[in-house]
This record gives C-alpha cells, sequence and structure tokens, in this order.
C-alpha cells in the first residue's frame, strides 16, 4: 500500500530547493489558526510559518519571550487542520533549544502537532543544536539578523549587520548554519548588500524580511501584510490590502509582488 505522505501534492523541501535552483522566489507568510492556514492553502503561498509572532500578534505581548512550547502546539495543531499544500514551519520558542535533548523533546511535540520544519534564532551555541537535531533527522530553519528572542540582548529591535565586522559574523554564522545541516534560513532586517551576500554564498534557500530584494524568498507576518498592524509598522511592512482590497486578493498581491520583484521595493529596504 502506498502510504499517503507519497500520494501527496504538499510542497516539500526539495520544491523550495529546486525553486531556488531555478531561481523562482519562495513566498512565506504566518498563520496562527485553521481560518488563515485555510485560505493560505488556497492561495499561491508556498510556506506558513507557524511563528513565535503569535506571542505579539495573537497574545497581543510587546515580545515573543513569554511564548510556550504548548502554545506552539497548540498553534500549530490549528493550522495543519486547515492546510494540507503547504510546507508548514514552525519556531521553537526562546529558550526552549538550551541543550540538544531538550531541542529535540520540544522538536518532537512540534512535529507531531503537524509541523515539517522547526525554525531556531541565532548562531553561537545554537549552531550544535542545529546539528543535534538535523543529525537525528529534523528539518530545521536558521534565523539571524534580527532575532526577537534576543531582543533585550540587541537593545531593541534594529537593523542587524550595518558594521562590516558584524557583517562578517553574520555571514559566517550563516555558513556554519548551512554546514550544520538547515535546510533554510530566515534572514531578518539586515542591509540589502548583506542580504545579497548571504544569498549568494548559501545553496539553501535564504528567505528575507527585511533583508532585501536579493533573497531566495520573502516573509512576511500575515496581520502586517494585510494591513491589521496596530500601531508602528517596520520599514520593510506593506500593506497589501490598501486601496480596499478583501484578504484573498491582499495574499495573491504578495504572492504576485514577490515573483515579479516588486516587492521589496526600495523603501522596504535598508541600507
Ligand atoms: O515569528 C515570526 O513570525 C517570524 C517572522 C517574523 C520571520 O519569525
Amino acid at each position: 500500500m502506498t502510504s499517503p505522505q507519497f500520494m501527496s501534492q504538499r510542497v516539500s523541501l526539495s520544491t523550495v530547493r529546486d525553486m531556488t535552483s531555478r531561481g523562482e522566489k519562495i513566498t512565506m507568510l504566518t498563520a496562527y489558526d485553521a481560518t488563515f492556514a485555510a485560505l493560505l492553502d488556497q492561495s499561491g503561498v508556498d510556506v506558513i510559518l507557524v511563528g513565535d509572532s503569535l506571542g505579539n500578534v495573537i497574545q497581543g505581548r510587546s515580545t515573543t519571550l513569554p511564548v510556550t512550547v504548548g502554545d506552539m502546539a497548540y498553534h500549530t495543531a490549528c493550522v495543519a487542520r486547515g492546510a494540507s499544500n503547504k510546507l508548514i514551519v514552525v519556531d521553537m520558542p526562546a529558550l526552549s533549544y538550551n541543550t540538544g535533548s531538550q531541542a529535540a523533546d520540544n522538536a518532537r511535540q512540534l512535529l507531531a502537532a503537524g509541523g515539517q520544519m522547526v525554525k531556531l534564532e541565532g548562531a553561537g551555541p545554537v549552531v550544535e543544536i542545529i546539528e543535534f537535531l538535523t543529525e537525528r533527522g529534523v528539518a530545521v530553519c536558521g534565523h539571524l539578523g534580527l532575532t526577537p528572542q534576543s531582543v533585550h540582548k540587541l537593545g531593541g529591535f534594529k537593523v542587524q549587520g550595518r558594521q562590516t565586522d558584524a557583517a562578517e559574523q553574520l555571514l559566517a554564522d550563516a555558513v556554519a548554519i548551512e554546514r550544520a545541516g538547515a535546510d533554510m534560513l530566515i534572514l531578518e532586517c539586515v542591509p540589502t548588500a548583506l542580504g545579497q551576500s548571504v544569498s549568494n554564498e548559501l545553496s539553501i534557500p535564504v528567505v528575507g524580511i527585511g533583508a532585501g530584494p536579493h533573497c531566495d524568498g520573502q516573509v512576511l507576518v500575515l496581520y502586517d501584510a494585510l494591513g491589521l498592524g496596530s500601531g508602528h509598522s517596520a520599514r520593510f511592512v506593506r500593506n497589501f490590502c490598501a486601496d480596499g482590497l478583501d484578504v484573498r486578493s491582499g495574499i495573491e498581491g504578495f504572492v504576485a509582488a514577490v515573483r515579479d520583484g516588486s516587492y521589496p521595493a526600495k523603501e522596504h529596504c535598508y541600507e
């Protein structure tokens, strides 16, 4: 008997890897519930991220730090019930991956809830944890640049890698993460030139958020892309529902703009 996963058309890591080798841009949006996940599932978006940004947009917190593995597992299960065609990437929350065995236990819960890949922020000791997970067959996405779980250490939500030494360190970290076996990297809030160097240097897909147009794909928090954010929005945010567009059209607008290279435009990028 053929097992169901061999018959499914779900976007997989090989799909996104092939897209990158063909020079096609990857599109990723966040979702936290079944309704939005189903909308994304029916759209042209390639990857759904169950981000720990749910701490901000669902729970109303000012940082992602209080989000728990239980919160992530709950929202991943909701998303997985709504979406069966997309690659589902799930954030491991802050301080849930301090040792290999803690990371494996927590990743297991997130994969059991319906994720296919887990995302870990940072480098340094995290590179070893990424290696621990990937050697055990877990698909891992790295996250460099502005890593919101380290917001207090970074001194706020600030553009990263502007100084030469910081840019060199970030590039070295990205290479180390790829060597540790990660299959994707999110790069957040860095100058366009650094986004380009990292994307050129790595063979795995590099998906940017405020990292310029040269990344292999773009990701946004869904609520930002739909213009639902309250308060200050980061420079890289574009409201795809401006002009009164409905949610489905806004999502397709994001996909089209990433694919045709009109998003991110210069006004969404950092120097
Ligand atoms: O948590 C999240 O939504 C993220 C994106 C901002 C990349 O990590």
